[in-house]
C-alpha cells in the first residue's frame, strides 16, 4: 500500500556542524583540511534544503566558545568564512537564498565582515530561503542580550515588566526573524547542543549523525527529514 500521508517538512533547520577536525585526523590530515571540506559539505547542504523546500537554515560555523581555539585554527577558519562567501556568493543569488547572520558579527576580523554583510545586503530581498549563518554566537549570550535590552526599557520607564511574556521575549532575540527551530541536526556523534539556539530549540526535534561534517551528504539529510517527518510532535498535548 502507498503511504498518502503527506511527508511534513520542517520549517527552521538548525545544523550543529561538527567533527571536522576528527575528519581531518582519520585522513591523516591538518585540521584546516577538515575545515576546508566541511565548507564543501556546506556548499550541497544548502543546495539540496533549497531543493527541499525548507524556509530557514541556520548552520552554526563558529561559537563564541570557539575563541579559545589556538590562533593559527581561528585565523584558518576566519579566512576560509571570506573563501566561502566569494564563492558562495553565485549560489546564493542564483537560488534565490536570503543570506542573514546571528553572533557577535563585530568581533570577526574586517575582511570576512565586509563580504558577509555585503553578501546580507545583496540577498536581502531574496525569498526562496533564508541561510542563518550563526557566527561568534552563543545561545546563553544572546538570552543575556535580549533580558538587558529589556531590562533597559524598564529602566527607562518604558516598560511595564508585566508585558513581558515570551512574545516579547522572542521579538528582543537577536535570532526573533528565523522563528522556532523544528530540527537539530548534530553531526560527529556527539549528544549534546554547546550552546546553539537555546531558545528556539524548545521544541525542536533533535537528530543526532554519527557523521563527520565533511562526510555529511544530501541522503544524510534525507534520513534525517524522513525520521523528522516520523515525529509525533505533541507540544505537551496528547498528539494526533
Ligand atoms: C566543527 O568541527 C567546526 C567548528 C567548531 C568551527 P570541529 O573543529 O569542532 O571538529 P572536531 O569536533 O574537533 O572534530
Ligand atoms: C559546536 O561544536 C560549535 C560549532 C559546530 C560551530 P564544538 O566542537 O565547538 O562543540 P563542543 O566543544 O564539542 O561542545
Ligand atoms: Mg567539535
Amino acid at each position: 500500500m502507498i503511504d498518502k500521508t503527506p511527508l511534513s517538512i520542517p520549517r527552521h533547520i538548525g545544523i550543529i556542524m561538527d567533527g571536522n577536525g576528527r575528519w581531518a585526523a582519520s585522513h591523516n590530515l591538518p585540521r584546516v583540511a577538515g575545515h576546508k571540506e566541511g565548507a564543501v559539505a556546506v556548499d550541497r547542504i544548502v543546495t539540496a534544503c533549497r531543493e527541499r523546500g525548507i524556509r530557514v537554515l541556520t548552520l552554526y560555523a563558529f561559537s563564541l566558545q570557539n575563541w579559545v581555539r589556538p590562533a593559527p585554527e581561528i585565523k584558518a577558519l576566519m579566512s576560509l568564512l571570506g573563501i566561502y562567501l566569494k564563492s558562495e556568493r553565485r549560489t546564493i543569488l542564483d537560488n534565490d537564498i536570503r543570506l542573514t547572520a546571528i553572533g557577535d558579527l563585530d568581533s570577526l576580523p574586517n575582511s570576512p565582515r565586509k563580504a558577509l554583510l555585503d553578501l546580507m545586503d545583496e540577498s536581502a530581498s531574496n525569498t526562496g530561503m533564508t541561510l542563518c549563518l550563526a557566527l561568534s554566537y552563543g545561545g546563553r549570550e544572546e538570552i543575556v542580550a535580549a533580558a538587558r535590552a529589556l531590562a533597559v526599557r524598564v529602566a527607562a520607564d518604558n516598560l511595564d515588566p508585566a508585558a513581558i511574556d515570551i512574545d516579547l521575549f522572542s521579538e528582543s532575540l537577536q535570532s526573533r526573524n528565523l522563528g522556532p527551530l523544528d530540527l537539530l541536526i548534530r553531526t560527529s556523534g556527539e549528544l549534546r547542543i554547546s550552546n546553539f539556539l537555546l531558545w528556539s530549540s524548545a521544541y525542536c526535534e533533535l537528530y543526532f549523525s554519527d557523521k563527520m561534517w565533511p562526510d555529511f551528504h544530501s541522503s544524510d539529510l534525507d534520513e534525517a527529514l524522513a525520521s523528522f517527518s516520523s515525529r509525533n510532535r505533541r507540544f505537551g498535548g496528547i498528539g494526533k
